[in-house]
């Protein structure tokens, strides 16, 4: 497995155009199953995630390409409504071809994705918004096989607004006949680029942003051609590792509305942002304060996705902060990871009591999920010495060679492959 090298301690600088976003990509991709014929998906990130849907999109017999940031995807060939178990465990998100290929074939066998490093992260919304559509579904140990000759519009509530469950039932919807509406439906931005997307191939959606969407079946949609919006969390882990650094940083090609909340915690936190278009720039000297509390929340509120990331920042703050997690159960693991590094972190249950240290200092540490995996990295470069971070498949499935990205900004960070045995110095 890859680790990371970091010499810390210097502040990042300079200027860097941030990827398309993961959390859009993947769900996008999995509706261009609603549509017979040639796709083009502009600013698709090249990640270990993408790289296990387009896998799985082969496997189903469809012709996927990536060329730079390009998806081309060919459907007319695709065969198969059946997820391999052994493509399905690699990836929580291939869940979300369960709704396209119901609605396109009548029928779809999945597996149950399992657990996963930061919680139990159950399916129980997505099958019940596909049963309310009409689904029936058969579940057999981890099998899990559903069916439907005509899918039906309905009204859907979800007891909690699920992000991947909202999309699911959206993409599901689509092709169904008359009106679906999912109320309590999640109001992510990744949940409106999908609206954009399936509006643009013909569907009939309005609401995604809101917690109200209403889907008005189509007989059919059309190929076109689609750009995704650019990645929030990848924005948000830059502007908070330029802080933890102290130094300088603009972050071109981003959507600062979608990072409201953020950008309001940092700037409690004595760091200067200015933003200008899709132009952000985040700067500062000092060391941070804390901040009384933080919680984690679905959208617009703080997202648990960049929990670990700020947290960082917090363990190198004047003062004590409590940062509360609501979404995922087992979201703290980097926090062990951090005590190694000098930070003072105490975990309650769901909440985490960070003492500020005014240093932290370099040590081999293990990224233990994606999202943790980053606050490792930018913990090592706000450290005093070398920090290796272990594990870095777990970061490559969201950040596209993050060595070279923050190795753009002056980061001094080295990835070492023991299977080529070489260093790759960006
Ligand atoms: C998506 C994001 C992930 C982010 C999360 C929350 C993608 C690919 N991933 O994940 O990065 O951290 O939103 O913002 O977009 N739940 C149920 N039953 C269900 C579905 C979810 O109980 O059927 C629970 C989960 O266990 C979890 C909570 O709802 O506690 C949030 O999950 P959800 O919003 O569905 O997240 P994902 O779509 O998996």
């Amino acid at each position: 497995m890859d680790k990371l090298v970091i010499e810390g301690g210097k502040p990042l600088s300079g200027t860097i155009v941030i990827q398309g976003a993961k959390n859009a990509a993947l769900p996008i991709l999995a509706a261009c199953m609603l549509v017979e014929g040639k796709v083009t998906i502009d600013q698709v990130p090249k990640l270990l995630d993408i790289d296990v849907m387009l896998n799985i999109l082969r496997e189903l017999g469809c012709r996927a390409e990536h060329e730079d940031q390009t998806v081309l995807l060919d459907t007319s060939s695709l065969h198969s409504s059946h997820i391999p178990e052994a493509l399905m465990r690699q990836m929580r998100s291939s869940i979300f071809l369960m709704g396209p290929l119901l609605a396109r074939f009548g029928e779809v066998t999945i597996y149950q994705p399992g657990g996963c490093a930061i919680g139990e992260r159950k399916i129980d919304l997505h099958l019940s918004g596909l049963q309310a559509l009409g689904a029936e579904i058969e579940e057999d140990g981890s099998r899990i096989a559903c069916y439907a000759k005509k899918l039906r519009g309905a009204e859907i509530h979800l007891d909690f607004p699920s992000v991947g469950a909202t999309e699911n039932i959206m993409m599901a919807a689509v092709l169904a006949e008359g009106l679906t509406t999912i109320s309590n439906a999640a109001r992510e931005p990744e949940i409106q680029d999908l609206q954009h997307f399936l509006n643009r191939m013909g569907a009939k959606i309005i609401g995604a942003g809101t917690d109200t969407i209403t889907v008005e079946g189509v007989e059919r949609l059309t190929p076109c051609n689609y750009q995704v919006i650019p990645d929030r969390i990848v924005t948000g882990t830059v502007m908070v590792a330029a802080a933890a650094t102290r130094g300088q940083v603009t972050l071109l090609n981003t959507c600062p509305s979608h990072l409201t909340s953020l950008i309001h915690v940092l700037r409690r936190t004595g760091v200067q942002i200015a933003v200008d278009g899709d132009i952000i720039k985040v700067g500062t000297a000092s060391r941070p304060k804390s901040i009384d509390r933080i919680v984690t929340s679905p959208y617009p509120a703080f997202p648990t996705d960049l929990q670990s990331q700020i947290m960082v920042l917090l363990a190198l703050a004047d003062g004590v902060s409590i940062m509360k997690e609501t979404i995922f159960e087992g979201r703290f693991k980097h926090v062990d990871e951090l005590a190694r590094m000098g930070a003072d972190i105490r975990v309650d249950l769901s909440s985490a009591i960070v003492r500020g240290v005014s240093r932290l200092y370099g040590a081999t540490v293990e990224a233990t999920d994606l999202r943790a995996g980053a606050a490792l990295v930018i913990a090592g470069l706000a450290a005093q010495g070398k920090t290796v971070v272990e594990q870095v498949h777990h970061i490559d499935r969201g950040y596209d060679r993050i060595e070279e990205m923050l190795g753009r900004l002056g980061a001094r960070i080295t990835r070492f492959s023991p299977i080529t045995n070489n260093t790759i110095v960006p």
